[in-house]
């Protein structure tokens, strides 16, 4: 384990202060994520989807979202991204997604019935500027979910977390940046948002006896932020490494029955996850555990055809559809070895 030695010590200084609960790292974490991040604010709390949940809730509470706003979601995403809406007490508006993420064009087909948009960085890679340029233009609020895109940065050099009017991030264990359990954090430059997300996730408290608004329990654990402390100066090289397998896959996967992302994919991208379709996913899957070789899905329902959603059943996204029918995420982690893309290349290379 990398961290190991350094884990041992945050877990004793912390034992030592017995500050289980609003320790110095976690405002230590919160200081340095917003600097990496490029925002005035980090408000940490306990996990993505309460993160997001805070944002739409601090933003209704402010008076910049109606009741039951309207809040247009690419159906491509992971469940979490409807359920803060529907937490948030508002009403996802689900659509397609062109190739992988949101689009301009396809919210401007239903711009008559938004009130804002949560826009997705899946697999790590980047929403278009295009996108954030079109919510402004039409004066719409764009909240961001960053839970795969740690570390990303467009090509005007702008830092995932820091675009749109807040972001919500995940550190869930598998993430690019991830703790040792559940933990979140909010980043933005509004200070009367990041206040406002402050106090929701904190019983809705302006002291410690006086509670203004409905809030939640939604804290990041000391420990949880002396451990990202210990991981965020790695972010950058993780996320160097991830991309060099990325190209390598691009480069030498070389076979017609597995469809790779186009070129653009990497760009701008943080490699959360690398995904190639494949129509066979059960066998090719197979084919795969049987060279040693563990993949995993990015995802096999989307939140629309889930029993939870049922009032969206009856709705078709070609496109998202298809992603959840095909895809297979392969393995990206920083500290796959050459060696070992090279076993999972000649491994894909050999399916037929
Ligand atoms: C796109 C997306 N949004 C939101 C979440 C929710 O994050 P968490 O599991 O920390 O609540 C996740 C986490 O898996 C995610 O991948």
């Amino acid at each position: 384990m990398r961290f190991a030695q350094r884990d041992r010590e945050v877990l004793q200084e912390i034992q030592h202060t017995g500050q289980f609960i609003a320790g110095e790292p976690v405002r230590f974490f919160e200081a340095d994520f917003a600097g990496y991040c490029g925002t005035q604010y980090c408000v940490s709390c306990g996990n993505g989807l309460d993160a997001l949940t805070i944002i739409l809730r601090a933003d209704k509470v402010l008076g910049n979202l109606p009741e039951n706003a309207r809040i247009l979601v690419p159906a491509h995403t992971y469940i979490a991204t409807f359920l803060s809406i529907v937490e948030a007490g508002m009403q996802p508006v689900p659509v397609d997604v062109n190739e992988l993420l949101l689009t301009s064009d396809v919210i401007e087909s239903q711009l008559a019935n938004i009130d804002a948009i949560v826009a997705v960085d899946l697999y790590g890679k980047l929403v278009d500027d295009d996108v954030y340029a079109f919510a402004k233009a039409n004066n719409l609020p764009i909240y961001t979910d960053t839970a795969q895109s740690h570390g990303a940065v467009t090509a005007m050099g702008q830092k995932s977390g820091s675009r749109g009017r807040a972001s919500a991030f995940s550190f869930y264990p598998t993430k690019n940046l991830g703790a040792m359990g559940d933990a979140g954090a909010i980043t933005c430059n509004d200070p009367e948002l990041a206040n406002m997300a402050r106090k929701i996730a904190s019983y809705g408290r302006s002291s410690r006896q006086v509670n203004d608004v409905k809030g939640m329990n939604s804290r990041m654990d000391t420990l949880q932020a002396a451990f990202l402390n210990n991981r965020l100066p790695f972010l950058d090289n993780d996320n160097k490494k991830r991309f060099k397998i990325a190209e390598t896959y691009i480069a030498q996967i070389d076979n017609e029955l597995v469809k790779l992302p186009s070129d653009s994919f990497i760009r701008h991208n943080a490699i959360h996850v690398f995904p190639v379709f494949v129509e066979d996913r059960n066998g090719f899957v197979k084919f795969l555990e049987n060279h040693g070789i563990q993949t995993n899905c990015h995802y096999e329902i989307p939140p629309h055809k889930q029993a939870s959603f049922a009032e969206f059943n009856h709705l078709n996204f070609p496109q998202t559809e298809d992603l959840h029918r095909t895809e297979v995420s392969l393995p990206c982690h920083p500290l796959l070895e050459d060696h070992d893309v090279q076993e999972i290349i000649n491994a894909i290379n050999a399916y037929s």
